[in-house]
């Protein structure tokens, strides 16, 4: 891509000079002939460098230069003066300006002031894309799980991460989906270029078309220029599709071809790109539900799906809470901070249905509020308390169930234990047979021994 500048001058002659040597040394320039005009402009088309000339009717060349460093610090400004006005130039580079040139000046020495000022830019831009590498590296690398269901998830990642094939993550709200995403580009020979993420729930959706694919100026009323959609700008790299389930029906065969014939064609366009994208997609849907009800086409999610990676929700991890708990303790600078055992307890027996994002909200919450180094049941939100079954544990003097002075039946007593397991677990069996403790063909007979299901709740 041609680096762009942007001209400004009131005198048209000097204008097109300075246009006709800067396209001519291979830049794409546009101009304007005045200091608002040229706001406007720099506003629309985001240049990399302005070069303006510094005495101009109405707004000058020194405002504009305050304008653009307001919008835009980091913005190179060249500013050109008239022969003998050194005091001014001086002024422009306090004011932020990165260089000036005076009036008459040849065509050589204009460009190598505006070669050297690119080339500054450049490595400006190198060295904050260095910086954020090393800040994603640091971010993306910790997902926390010594699970065995964690562990299988970590395998298939490694294996699969160099490769080309497309993964779709699976898994509850929080469990860690855009985290293992980002580990799997990271992984890939595909690290150093761009990772692109994309919500297609969060789109309106006939925006959304023109966000993935790009448009082409014209192509409809608002397309006042080209727009580069997510697939362009994740080319060498990795694009993540984050709630693919909800991509509206009338766009999944663009998508679909995006992915088998590896072009792209921007809305109103009619030229192809070809691309080389790894796909990367996740979702929170059911999408069997999905695939039955015939909201997403199959050949779609099977070209999604070539490697599907179920990220299992924490109730069906339990022995992972701990681990996560000193984790977040630990980047919330509060390594110091432990949790008794009451805290323990219910904090490991609790439902966690936002997941590892829960986890990790609490633990903010907790280091902000807390009095000091142990974090007690006191401590706790009520909200964790109610769903675990240690929740008045201090208050019965450790009993887990209050039983009525006439007696109770202990069969009536099961029933309602595994109604609550099952309840407090959403009806996955195998969470709610985890947190009773027993096999889950135990539970599965007690379910049927007692009739529970979700629509008859035993009373
Ligand atoms: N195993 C883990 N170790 C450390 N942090 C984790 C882990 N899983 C999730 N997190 C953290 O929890 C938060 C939620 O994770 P993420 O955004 O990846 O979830 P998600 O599955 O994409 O959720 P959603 O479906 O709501 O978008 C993030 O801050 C993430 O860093
Ligand atoms: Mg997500």
């Amino acid at each position: 891509m041609k680096p762009t500048i942007l001209v400004i001058d009131d005198d048209a002659s000097l204008r097109r000079v300075l246009e006709y040597n800067l396209q001519d040394a291979g830049y794409q320039v546009f101009t304007a002939a005045g200091g608002e005009e040229g706001l406007a402009l720099f506003a629309e088309e985001a240049p990399v460098l302005v070069i303006s000339d510094m005495k101009m009717p109405g707004m000058d060349g020194m405002q504009l230069l305050k304008a653009i460093k307001e919008r835009s610090p980091e913005t190179l400004v060249i500013m050109v003066t008239a022969f003998g006005t050194i005091d001014v130039a001086v002024d422009a580079m306090k004011a932020g300006a990165y260089d000036y040139i005076t009036k008459p000046f040849n065509r050589d020495e204009l460009r190598l002031t505006v070669a050297k000022a690119l080339k500054f830019c450049r490595l400006t831009v190198e060295n904050r894309r260095l910086k954020d590498e090393l800040a994603d590296k640091t971010d993306y690398q910790t997902i926390v799980g010594s699970s065995k269901a964690m562990g299988r998830v970590f395998e298939i990642v490694r294996k699969v991460a160099d490769t080309e094939a497309s993964v779709l993550l699976t898994g509850e709200s929080g469990t860690g989906k855009e985290l293992v995403a980002r580990s799997i580009h990271q992984q890939s020979g595909r690290r150093h270029a761009p990772f692109i993420a994309i919500n297609c729930a969060a789109i309106p959706r006939d925006l959304l078309e023109s966000e993935l694919f790009g448009h082409v100026k014209g192509a409809f009323t608002g397309a006042i220029k080209d727009k580069t959609g997510k697939f362009q700008l994740a080319d060498g790299g990795t694009l993540f599709l984050d709630e693919v389930g909800e991509l509206p029906l009338e766009l999944q065969p663009k998508l679909l071809r995006a992915l088998q014939e590896k072009v792209i064609e921007p809305v109103g366009g009619t030229k192809e790109h070809r691309l080389d994208v790894r796909i990367v997609a996740a979702t929170n849907l059911d999408m069997d539900k999905a695939l039955i009800e015939a909201t997403f086409r199959e050949d779609l999610y099977y070209r999604l799906a070539v490697i599907p990676i179920h990220l299992p929700s924490l109730r069906e991890r339990p022995e992972d809470i701990t681990l996560l708990l000193r984790y977040f303790c630990k980047k919330h600078q509060a390594d110091a901070v432990v949790f008794d055992a009451g805290a323990t307890a219910a904090l490991n027996t609790y439902g966690w249905p936002g997941n590892v994002r829960e986890l990790e909200n609490l633990v903010e919450r907790l280091m902000i509020m807390r009095s000091g180094n142990v974090i007690t049941v006191n401590d706790l939100p009520d909200k964790i308390l109610s769903g675990s079954v240690t929740s008045d544990a201090s208050s019965i003097s450790g009993k887990v169930v209050n039983l009525p002075i006439g007696g109770y039946s202990l069969e009536q007593l099961e029933r309602e234990v595994v109604t609550e397991a099952l309840e407090h677990n959403r009806w996955n069996q195998t969470a709610a047979a985890k947190f009773l403790r027993i096999p889950r063909h135990t539970l599965i007979y007690r379910m049927e021994k007692y009739g529970i299901t979700p629509s008859a709740k035993t009373e």
